[in-house]
């Protein structure tokens, strides 16, 4: 089952997805890839522990992700695969590229808008992937990627609509039959000639059916998300974690759509923040203009605090990302024993 993307090896077919702010830390990423997986990093806001990032948020993102990645390549020790994860919607989207692409990762994966500028920035000895949520997508960034640089993704994600975190779908297509559109991508990954790029698909896929019904579907493996976060090594504050799975567990929480100020629905637990802000506005305190769609006159209230209070364990005022797997969870196992336990080992 082993899979090679451009001279690197990952011997089981699982891709630990990308989650900010501060989840997907060099610990959690540089675990997933000394298993043989992919582990990935985030890159947006990864800097908020650093002193100065209310002052100077670019260059502690910066700092930071050099920290993280230098954890991660110490874990992983030359195993797996390490890719990092940015959002197109960030401000200095392209100074962010041009820095990561003189840092020793192995790759980048962009979400959340279609990275159609993404080969101009990462150099060919780097791996480069979107995350999509319909053929569709895909075919756009096939035909620029291959019309204006000679070159294709080195793998696919196809995101559904059960993930957590952002979604890229609108509310009338949360329904979509996911399995459907994967036929579509292989479809158009045929037509392109480049069926030997894998397709990872994400959403619901993070339990051992859920993993065992992708490989079925024809995935070539799966990107996991919620599952990891619920694992003892990612960067949500421990006490936090356990509070949540044991509310999941009961059925006292759960997750939900939500409208992000991002521009885009998302999918988190329905906790108290989540509550209040379908009532009323909480006003930023400190905006460090994240997100390039976010107007911070008008926001309902400020993602990157509310997500920064969430992964620091305020129960109350901070947001969780978390996809419908959340449920499943029974116990925070060790990335080791969690990937035991879905591949089935
Ligand atoms: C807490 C959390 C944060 C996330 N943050 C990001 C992110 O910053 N960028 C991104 O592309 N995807 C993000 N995601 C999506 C994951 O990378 C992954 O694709 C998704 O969670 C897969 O679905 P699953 O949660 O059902 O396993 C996030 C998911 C979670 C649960």
């Amino acid at each position: 089952m082993s899979i090679e993307i451009k001279g690197k090896e990952m011997t089981i077919p699982v891709v630990q997805g990308g989650m900010g702010i501060g989840i997907s830390t060099g610990k959690l990423a540089g675990a997933v890839a000394a298993e043989g997986g992919m582990g990935t990093l985030s890159f947006v806001n990864c800097g908020y522990e650093e002193e100065d990032f209310y002052q100077n948020p670019i260059e502690a993102n910066k700092r930071a992700f050099e920290k993280n990645l230098k954890k991660a390549k110490e874990i992983s020790q030359g195993k797996g695969i390490l890719m990092v994860n940015i959002m197109h919607v960030v401000n200095h989207f392209f100074e962010y590229l041009e820095f990561i692409n003189t840092t020793e990762i192995d790759g980048v994966v962009v979400g959340a808008g279609l990275p159609l500028e993404l080969p101009q920035y990462i150099g060919e000895d780097k791996r480069i992937a979107p995350i999509v949520s319909s053929g569709r997508a895909l075919k756009i960034i096939l035909r620029k990627w291959k019309k204006k640089y000679n070159r294709v993704p080195d793998f696919v994600v196809l995101e559904g609509p059960k993930a957590g975190g952002h979604l890229g779908f609108k509310k009338e297509d949360l329904s979509m039959d996911l399995f459907q559109e994967l036929e579509e991508i292989k479809k158009i990954l045929r037509e392109y000639g480049e069926e030997s790029i894998p397709v990872f698909i994400g959403g619901g896929f993070g339990t051992k059916e859920g993993f065992q019904t992708a490989m079925e579907k024809g995935a070539d493996g799966v990107q996991i998300g919620t599952g990891f976060l619920f694992t003892k090594e990612s960067g949500l504050d421990p006490v936090a974690k356990e509070c949540l799975v044991e509310s999941l567990r009961k059925g006292k929480i759960e997750d939900q759509i939500i409208q992000s100020p991002v521009g885009l629905l998302g999918r988190a637990l329905n906790t108290e923040f989540v509550r209040k802000v379908e009532e009323e506005k909480v006003p930023a305190k400190h905006c460090v203009a994240c997100i390039s769609t976010c107007n911070p006159k008008t926001t309902p209230y400020c993602i990157n605090e509310a997500l920064i209070r969430g992964v620091k364990g305020n129960q109350e005022e901070g947001l969780f990302f978390s996809g419908s797997d959340g449920r499943r969870i029974k116990e925070i196992l060790s990335v080791k024993d969690y990937l035991k336990e879905i591949l089935g080992e």
